[in-house]
């Protein structure tokens, strides 16, 4: 999951929302010092779940990342990986991914866009969007 969203526009909150989701107890605090986060949880029917949570914002040299694509997280089938400043990345963004953006409007207020890419992920957003809005949207 791709979270595209100025500073402040609230890319970890929502991955922090999405850990609430998750049964996740820990504070999903941005990486600092590493690139990237675990924190164990599981669905509502009790199917175990890891989410791996990075944060890019710091990455000034694309070498650091040279790596990436090769991570074992993006195989993990029980993983759920969501990267902040994706934008870093540049080339290297997986082919099949949901990218999110988020804006500003006002305090309280956000706009969130769902771009899913690849079959899988256009799939389960036509079914949330179905959930949500029925057959109205
Ligand atoms: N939907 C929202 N409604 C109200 N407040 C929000 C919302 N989203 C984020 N905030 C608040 O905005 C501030 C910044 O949010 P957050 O840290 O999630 O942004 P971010 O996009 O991760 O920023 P950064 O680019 O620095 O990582 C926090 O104080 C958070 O509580
Ligand atoms: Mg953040």
């Amino acid at each position: 999951m791709l979270l595209f969203g100025q500073i402040g526009s609230g890319k970890t909150l929502l991955t922090q929302g999405l850990a609430l989701g998750l049964q996740i107890e820990s504070y999903v605090q941005s990486p600092t010092f590493t690139l990237v986060v675990e924190h164990e949880g599981q669905t509502a029917d009790g199917q175990p779940v890891t989410l791996y949570h990075l944060d890019l914002y710091r990455i000034d040299d694309p070498g650091e990342i040279d790596t990436f694509g090769h991570e074992e997280y993006l195989d993990d089938p029980n993983g759920i990986v969501v990267i902040e400043w994706p934008e870093r990345l540049g080339a290297v963004i997986p082919d099949e991914h949901l990218l999110i953006t988020i804006e500003y409007l006002a305090d309280t207020k956000r706009t969130l866009m769902f771009y899913p890419r690849g079959e899988r992920y256009r799939e389960r957003i036509a079914a949330f969007r179905k959930e949500v809005f029925g057959g109205n949207r």
